[in-house]
């Protein structure tokens, strides 16, 4: 387990639990909030709200040590079986800690309590509150109804479930987001309505719901005006986005991107993830005219094989992908493309899987989530036939993620001499005259520097490389603090 400090923007899918980032303190009194968060980063921006909720409203305060919280809250993912086979086995040692402290509440959220309430009632009778993603601006309600039953005997307790989705009101519920360092997420929209054939999303998250505009530009200039200065606009498909405006109107993602653009003090545009289909001309417009969005893209494709994407009902060929990426280099050659890659879907030929790896070295990807794929229950791709054997899928991923780690390491070593945008984050641990920040492609950037311009953009040219993410430079240009 890991103690989430950085998460390259444009990343997702991280197979490892992260635990929201403690504010530490040493009275006893104070309750304690312990939280494990799996998968995606619409997870960690949940878990984030969480937090939030139940230290206003009950003044948790975050632990990293589920030994000595008061509260267990586990944010699960059901994206691939593995995910969801650690809910039961964590719940397992959990059931410990209750042993030992009857007191202790637990609670468990996300797409394995959307989609498996039941099972876990079930196979985990201790667990007291279960939520899913779209409910979880209940938890302080949920946790006084669970307070309020501690005393009653068992027969007269009431289940507290609540895996409803009760479209966006979620977010009239959740309190303002506090404001750690200078990058944030902002959530635009909820769930998915393409039903790629392998996927649980649109069944565990619902269908796609967009936040109202004016409630996201209020949230971004909010945070704006406490010092953040990198947005990350999250979603399952962010250019799906059709924000309700105040005169009743619809507003798309790329209006949405501009409208943002001229919100004062944010110098930085991210955001992750969306669908190919929906990559219109006007989002690649977008990066001709607003220089704050980064060049680097997460769109993920899922396969280089036109069969292999008909079977997964993507909708698209890979010319179509091909085509959109081509543009976007156009305007902006030094564009880093990311993808998430499914390896070993029911029915991938050995032609078929060729064409994935070509279509992988013709693109040229900085980077990849890429998984063995994974039957769900449910879904349609699960009743699709499959006989290729489990080790020569697991060999296919192998050849992918080596290509591609590859390809990412000659683009680190290809940044030796470029200039770099830099958001300056922080001053070195090691040494106070050091700054460290990140360019567009997520990698990481240290130079020499002051302490009092943590917080603004540089240019940085590079002159040593060091690590796969990690490399030296020196100050060009400091830009004036966008604010
Ligand atoms: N909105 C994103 C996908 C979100 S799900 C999109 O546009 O595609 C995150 C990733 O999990 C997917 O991109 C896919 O690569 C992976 N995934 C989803 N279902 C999977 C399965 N059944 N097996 C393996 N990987 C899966
Ligand atoms: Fe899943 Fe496809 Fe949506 S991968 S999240 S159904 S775009």
């Amino acid at each position: 387990m890991t103690v989430q400090t950085f998460i390259p923007n444009g990343a997702k899918a991280a197979s490892e639990n992260t635990v929201t980032q403690p504010t530490h303190t040493t009275d006893v009194s104070i309750k304690k909030l312990y939280i494990e968060t799996q998968g995606c980063q619409m997870n960690e921006y949940d878990s984030h709200r969480m937090a939030d909720l139940l230290g206003d409203s009950h003044g948790y305060i975050l632990t990293s040590n589920p030994n000595e919280a008061d509260i267990l809250l586990m944010n699960t993912c059901s994206i691939r079986e593995k995910a969801q086979e650690k809910v039961f086995s964590e719940l397992g040692r959990w059931r410990k800690l209750k042993d030992k402290n009857p007191d202790l509440v637990i609670g468990v959220g996300g797409c394995v309590a959307s989609q498996e309430g039941d099972n876990i009632q079930k196979r985990a009778p201790y667990v007291d509150m279960i939520f899913g993603p779209q409910t979880l601006h209940r938890l302080p309600q949920m946790l006084d109804q669970h307070n309020a039953q501690v005393e009653k005997p068992k027969k007269d307790k009431i289940k507290l479930v609540d895996i409803s989705f009760p479209d966006i009101e979620k977010f009239d519920f959740l309190p303002e987001p506090r404001v750690e360092g200078f990058k944030a997420f902002v959530s635009i929209m909820e769930g998915c309505s393409k039903y790629c054939s392998f996927c649980v999303v649109p069944y565990t998250r619902g269908e796609e719901v967009s936040r109202p505009l004016d409630d996201v530009l209020a949230e971004i200039a909010g945070l704006a005006e406490k010092g953040v200065r990198e947005i990350s606009l999250l979603g399952q498909n962010v250019n799906g986005y059709r924000g309700e405006t105040f005169e009743g109107g619809i507003c798309t993602f790329p209006e949405l991107l501009r409208l943002v653009a001229e919100i004062p003090g944010i110098g930085r545009l991210r955001y992750t993830t969306s669908h190919p289909l929906e990559f219109s001309d006007e989002l690649i417009q977008c990066y001709e005219d607003l220089p704050q969005m980064v060049s680097h893209l997460h769109l993920p494709v899922q396969s280089g094989s036109n069969d292999v994407l008909q079977a997964m009902k993507r909708n698209h060929t890979i010319d179509v992908y091909i085509d959109k990426i081509a543009k976007l280099r156009k305007i902006r050659p030094d564009m880093h493309l990311s993808s998430d890659f499914i390896i070993g879907f029911p029915g991938e030929t050995d032609e078929n899987f060729a064409e994935t790896l070509q279509f992988i070295k013709d693109l040229d990807f900085d980077h990849s989530y890429s998984f063995v794929y994974s039957k769900r229950p449910g879904t349609p791709a699960s009743d699709l036939p499959d006989t290729t054997p489990e080790q020569v899928k697991k060999e296919r991923l192998a050849q992918v993620q080596k290509v591609i780690k590859q390809s990412s390491i000659e683009k680190t070593d290809a940044m030796l001499g470029k200039i770099e945008r830099v958001l300056i984050e922080k001053v070195s641990d090691q040494d106070p005259n050091v700054l460290i920040g990140t360019a567009d492609n997520t990698r990481l950037v240290t130079f020499v520097g002051d302490a009092t311009w943590v917080g603004r953009f540089a240019e940085i040219e590079i002159t040593e490389i060091k690590t796969l993410n990690f490399v030296y430079g020196e100050l060009l240009n400091l830009e004036p603090d966008v604010a």
